[in-house]
């Protein structure tokens, strides 16, 4: 018999990475994030031969829906959002396992029906299969689907078994440090620790997991990576796009608990952490909680160590965009922040006296998601700034997204008879070495929470340090109002005041 006769995912692929038989049970089966993005990764899956012979998509949804229409909703997303093209062979495979329950989130026979389809599936393939459930909700409702799988005995159920049962849960986590705690204490009254995946689709990303690599794989880094040699550190993540049509959101949420407690702190704690004993999730979680413990308590109000900021109208790709005042569903004298930035000091051996900024917002320059280590410039001055010798500080940009890569500003001799001097730059383009087809975050992170690799989540006690830093911050924002709240022209780098932060210790934020 031919391989994928025996097995209807394999196709040929060499695979390093093996799931047992699973069933993945998505909560917000019809939900934006769903369609976009966890369909079409499980469809790549699919097509990389990388999901277990016996594997099942089962969708929970308030919608009451037969398999048949989930199915042509599932198919319809994997046309419409799917870096590969639907090919009916593949398709023809998944779709007989992609099935649908209907339910309310709070309505306990719903779990009952839902068990009674698992028990079905178990019964059809004749083994035991590992359950992932897949939370992928609005917030408001993650406490009553985690309390309805434990009274249902749904949890308990796929517990003892060699491949236990497992939850992932996307975020946001919480939006502040009690909403957060609240939410690891219902997640841990019914799963244990290690079967628990809190998504940050970042450590999803192929080039934040080759940050890993990059710096404990090459030898020349280690020795440079500290305050002897690092002068600050610069992370961006900024967006282009607007509010949109998630102005009920973001009202609610802001750049801060959006964009910088969750991602860019992951950014953050992976450059700077030190080096984990081995590549496991426990050694590298470690290291992280570590690093984010050693952060000081930021500076609150004027001249402190925090920015805030809200755009206005201005130029994007060459048209007029609204302000965000402007923008549908937005509250008149709305004081949520669309961009935030944090200057954070480590204190440890190998940081002391380095600032860290942070920044990220929406409605900036251009889409870029950056890590920036500048280093300090050559001592000595047989180069002296002049017109012959434009010099640079030398600058490690990990490029995440997009374009991504690594790039070294260096200083050279500009060709000719007399010794004049330029920055030059030196790229490493992913696209360029290894072609642009790489797998979405998504695609590799349900992979893992289906092997049980827990690396690329985020444990409990990260989540809550991260929000112990961020909750002041919040708290007195919101008790500022508008005061203290600054602009920027859409289109821009952001705001004068994120500026004079940086340029108060004689530094300058990047134009990447
Ligand atoms: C999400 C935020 O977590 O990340 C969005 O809620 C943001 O506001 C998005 O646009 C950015 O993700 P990416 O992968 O496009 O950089």
């Amino acid at each position: 018999m031919a391989d994928h006769e025996r097995h209807p995912f394999l196709h040929g692929l060499s695979k390093h990475r093996g799931s047992p038989p699973t069933v993945v049970v998505i909560f917000g089966a019809s939900g934006d994030l769903t369609a976009r993005k966890l369909i079409p990764a499980i469809y790549n899956l699919a097509a990389d031969g990388l999901l277990p012979a016996d594997f099942y998509l089962v969708g929970f949804g308030r919608k009451s829906i037969p398999d048949a229409e989930f199915q042509a909703v599932a198919r319809d997303a994997i046309r419409e959002f799917s870096r590969r093209e639907l090919s009916d062979d593949i398709w023809s495979r998944l779709a007989p396992r992609t099935l649908y329950v209907s339910g309310g989130y709070d309505e306990r026979p719903a779990y009952d029906r839902l068990a009674a389809r698992l028990a079905a599936l178990e019964k059809e393939s004749g083994q035991e299969l590992q359950v992932l459930f897949y939370i992928s909700t609005p917030p408001s409702v993650f406490a009553p689907i985690i309390q309805n799988l434990g009274a249902s005995g749904l949890a308990a159920r796929y517990l003892r078994r060699p491949h236990q049962s497992k939850v992932i849960i996307e975020k946001p986590f919480g939006r502040d440090l009690a909403s957060a705690r609240d939410l690891n204490r219902e997640l841990t009254t019914v799963f244990t620790e290690p079967q628990i995946f809190r998504i940050d689709h970042y450590l999803g990303k192929e080039t934040v997991q080759d940050l890993l690599v990059q710096r404990f794989a090459n030898a020349i880094f280690e020795p440079l990576w500290n305050r002897n040699f690092i002068d600050h550190v610069q992370i961006t993540v900024a967006e282009e796009v607007g509010v949109g049509s998630r102005a009920g959101y973001y009202e609610q949420s802001g750049c801060l608990r959006d964009m910088i407690q969750n991602h860019t702190m992951q950014l953050l704690a992976l450059t700077a952490m030190e080096p984990p004993v081995s590549l496991d999730a426990e050694s590298i979680r470690d290291e992280k909680v570590k690093l984010l413990n050693a952060i000081q308590p930021l500076r609150l109000g004027p001249g402190g160590d925090t920015a805030r900021a809200q755009y206005t109208e201005g130029l994007v790709g060459g048209g007029l965009v609204p302000g965000y005042l402007q923008e549908a569903g937005i509250a008149s004298g709305s004081s949520t922040e669309t961009y935030a930035a944090l200057r954070l000091s480590i204190n440890n051996w190998r940081w002391a006296g380095v600032p860290f900024y942070l920044r990220s917002g929406k409605r900036l320059a251009h889409r870029v998601t950056e890590i920036a280590l500048r280093f300090k410039r050559a001592p000595g001055n047989i180069f002296p700034e002049s017109d012959r010798f434009n010099l640079a500080a030398n600058t490690l940009a990990f490029q995440i997204q997009p374009d991504e890569g690594l790039s070294m500003v260096l200083n050279a001799k500009i060709p000719g008879l007399e010794t004049r001097t330029q920055p030059v730059q030196m790229n490493f383009r992913y696209a360029t070495t290894f072609g642009s087809n790489t797998p979405e975050a998504y695609e590799r992170l349900v992979l893992d929470a289906m092997i049980g690799d827990g690396t690329l989540f985020i444990r409990g006690d990260e989540t809550e340090r991260s929000w112990q830093l961020v909750t002041p911050i919040l708290e007195f924002w919101k008790e500022q109002g508008r005061a203290g709240l600054d602009i920027y022209a859409a289109g821009s780098w952001g705001p004068a005041s994120s500026a004079s932060q940086l340029a108060a210790n004689g530094h300058s934020w990047r134009e990447p």
